[in-house]
């Protein structure tokens, strides 16, 4: 029985060269980097460095989440998918990287009267998980259609 005994060797290497890969070149001002780094290490596994997700895989492209939270329940439903409601984010990490998001992906889509998330509407929102996400989303997709701001035609990712 050797093998065992040398993941135990191998796991703090591992961390420590991620370490070095992620935060080695750390920025002159983290408030400015941080929130990409974050989104590279929470998110981008499953929506892309560029946002655009695996739509044929069920993963959404962030650039059409703006148009969401011009309604309530789509304001909601963004903070309760579970990438960032059950990621290990705190919520005033989960609220700046959403805010992010919308603004690096789906600025074009948000309305001019955006107000962000705060971290005591995720705090709120956050263990709103009643229906499934999927569910949720194709009944505000709808909802959307119908108040006219997103396309007859708009077919969901
Ligand atoms: C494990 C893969 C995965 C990770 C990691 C992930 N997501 Fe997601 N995300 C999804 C899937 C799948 C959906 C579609 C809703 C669902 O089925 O849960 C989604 C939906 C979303 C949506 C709604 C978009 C839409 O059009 O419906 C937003 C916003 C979002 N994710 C943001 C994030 C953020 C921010 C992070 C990082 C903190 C993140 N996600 C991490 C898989 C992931």
């Amino acid at each position: 029985m050797r093998a065992p005994h040398r993941a135990p060797l191998l796991a703090p290497a591992l961390v420590s060269v991620l370490a070095v890969g992620l935060f080695g070149a750390a920025p002159l001002w983290a408030g400015e980097m941080t929130l990409p780094t974050l989104y590279t290490l929470h998110c981008s596994g499953c929506h892309g460095e560029a946002g655009h997700g695996v739509p044929a895989s069920g993963v959404p492209d962030l650039h059409d989440a703006g148009s969401y939270v011009v309604l309530p329940a789509g304001r909601s439903y963004l903070v309760s998918v579970p990438g960032l409601a059950q990621s290990s984010l705190d919520d005033a990490t989960a609220a700046r990287i959403l805010n992010y998001i919308l603004r690096r992906f789906s600025a074009d889509r948000l309305p001019a009267d955006f107000a962000p998330y705060t971290t005591a509407e995720v705090t709120r929102l956050r263990t709103d998980v009643a229906s499934d996400a999927e569910t949720r989303r194709r009944r505000i997709l709808s909802d959307l259609k119908a108040a006219g701001l997103l396309p007859r035609d708009y077919t969901a990712p």
